[in-house]
């Protein structure tokens, strides 16, 4: 028997099997940054980032109540009243309490006004 070595066996070192793997574990990376929305942190749009970054998640969601509001309730509500970004904005500011029901929103006096003004014009930009 003399054709005994193999010949179309791919020979594959540790070392290039570890650089696949390498490769793969990259490329799954890749995909699964681009699936989940928070990792591509690029196109939030500020207002929800000031949003996620202050305490207003405890008590807000976008689209549902929680102890407060959902942010798009509060859209639907002020929609096309003229004083809607002052009267929003006094009450991030100084807290709230009436509007929505017995339970009162903390005032919020070390958010800067821009800030404020940021947040209000994502909540009423919501649909
Ligand atoms: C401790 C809970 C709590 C936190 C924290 C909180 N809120 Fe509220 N928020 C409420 C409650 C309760 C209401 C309803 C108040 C009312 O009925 O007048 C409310 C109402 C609002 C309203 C509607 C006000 C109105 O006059 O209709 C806006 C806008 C709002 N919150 C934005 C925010 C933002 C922005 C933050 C973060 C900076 C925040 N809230 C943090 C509980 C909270």
């Amino acid at each position: 028997m003399t054709g005994s070595e193999p010949r179309n066996t791919v020979a594959m070192t540790k070392a290039e099997m570890t650089t696949i793997a390498i490769a793969i574990v990259t490329m799954l990376g890749g995909v699964l940054a681009a699936l989940v929305p928070s990792a591509g942190a690029a196109d939030i749009p500020p207002g929800q980032k000031l949003f996620q970054t202050n305490n207003c998640v405890t008590c807000h969601t976008i689209d549902h109540k929680l102890v407060g509001p959902s942010f798009m309730d509060v859209a639907k509500k002020y929609a096309g009243q003229p004083d809607a970004v002052p009267t929003l904005s006094d009450a991030i500011k100084k807290g709230h309490v009436g509007t929505w029901g017995p339970v009162p929103m903390p005032p919020h006096p070390t958010l800067s006004d821009a800030d404020i003004k940021t947040l209000v014009d994502w909540i009423l930009s919501l649909k």
